[in-house]
């Protein structure tokens, strides 16, 4: 019985020498010789019953040595496996952090987009919140209920892309300011923009260009509060320097109408191309919401009182970053593109 236990241990020793090259092969070994079930050195118990009743207990007892012999071989045999195969995949999965890294472009959002944002972010600041309309308006909200109805010649300063007699493409955001006071009671707060569409094309023009229209209807509202508004608008996209100054102007739906000028953020006001020797450049218009306008929606205006601005982005943009022709800022040419980032 004794060569038996000898060359159980023997097997052993020469299976880890030849098979055992990985954790799952020695693991195929260890089950080959431990398995409860199957095991060779567990079916030696097996024998017993052929084993004189006197040597029984040695048997038993040499079996028991050979057991705990090959548990602690297959476990020390286990832990060698694991390191090396550790340190094999240390070495395929290593990486030279000092090699450079490939770098993808980074994009940036479209000019547009970026003015669009800065002018949300100082409006949102004050208060103001979003309100998107429709770019296909009816002539109601478009002009009628803005103090233009169909006969009004201040028509004439946009031309329209009508789509029916009745339907049209917004020619202003100002149509969102009739939406909100429809369904909104005072105070009001918001800022509406979006794009609007026009037949006009040159250089500073485009059939379709974007515009951002605030609206604050509240009680005692006055142009000083307009006034501050704009400049707290102006400081924070043309620089801390600048200052507003109002002209008189004319809008159906604002009275008193104004054209709002900034001081020229190139020359600090002393003359320069840009302001075209004025020291001012002209960014938008604005007003006193008229007070048909108010009553158009059901606002009594003696109660209330409301103001009024237009922002044109893309205006605003090409001041900002110096573009000279307003077709820069839709031919997507990437080379005039990822030069503005301003975000
Ligand atoms: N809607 C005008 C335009 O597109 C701009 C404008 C002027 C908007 C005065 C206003 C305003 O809200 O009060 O030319």
């Amino acid at each position: 019985m004794n060569e038996k236990l000898t060359s159980i241990k023997q097997e052993i020793l020469d299976g880890i020498e030849n098979q055992a090259t990985s954790r799952a092969t020695a693991f195929e070994l260890r089950k080959q010789f431990l398995d409860s079930k199957t095991g060779k050195i567990g079916q030696l118990m097996k024998e017993m019953k052929n084993i004189p009743n006197e040597e029984k207990a040695e048997f038993g007892k040499q079996v028991n040595e050979l057991k705990n012999w090959a548990t602690e071989v297959f476990e020390d045999l286990d832990a060698k496996m694991k390191a090396k195969e550790l340190k094999e995949r240390y070495e395929k999965e290593k990486i030279d952090v000092t090699i450079d890294a490939e770098c993808e472009p980074k994009g940036n959002l479209h000019p547009i987009t970026q003015m669009r944002n800065q002018l949300i972010d100082v409006f949102a600041g004050m208060g103001f919140t979003i309100y998107e309309g429709t770019e296909i308006e009816n002539d109601y909200y478009n002009f009628t209920a803005l103090n233009t109805p169909q006969d009004h010649p201040a028509r004439d300063m946009q031309d329209t892309f009508y789509l029916s007699p009745e339907f049209l493409l917004r020619t202003q955001t100002s149509s969102g300011q009739i939406h909100v006071m429809e369904n909104t009671k005072p105070p009001i707060k918001i800022l509406s923009p979006g794009k609007v569409f026009r037949s006009d094309d040159d250089a500073t023009h485009s059939p379709m260009f974007t515009q951002m229209e605030g609206l604050v209807v509240d009680k005692k509202i006055t142009l000083c509060d307009l006034k501050g508004m704009l400049d707290v608008f102006v400081k924070k996209i043309y620089g801390e320097e600048t200052t507003t100054r109002l002209r008189p102007s004319y809008f159906p739906f604002t009275e008193p109408s104004v054209e709002v000028d900034v001081s020229c953020f190139e020359c600090g006001g002393k003359g320069c191309k840009l302001c075209k020797g004025t020291g001012w450049i002209e960014i938008l218009g604005a007003g006193i919401v008229n007070k048909k306008v108010l009553e158009n929606c059901g606002i009594d205006s003696d109660e209330y009182s409301g103001l009024a601005f237009g922002i044109g982005i893309e205006r605003t943009a090409m001041l900002k970053y110096g573009i000279n022709n307003i077709k820069l800022l839709f031919e997507s040419d990437l080379n005039v593109l990822k030069q503005i980032d301003d975000n």
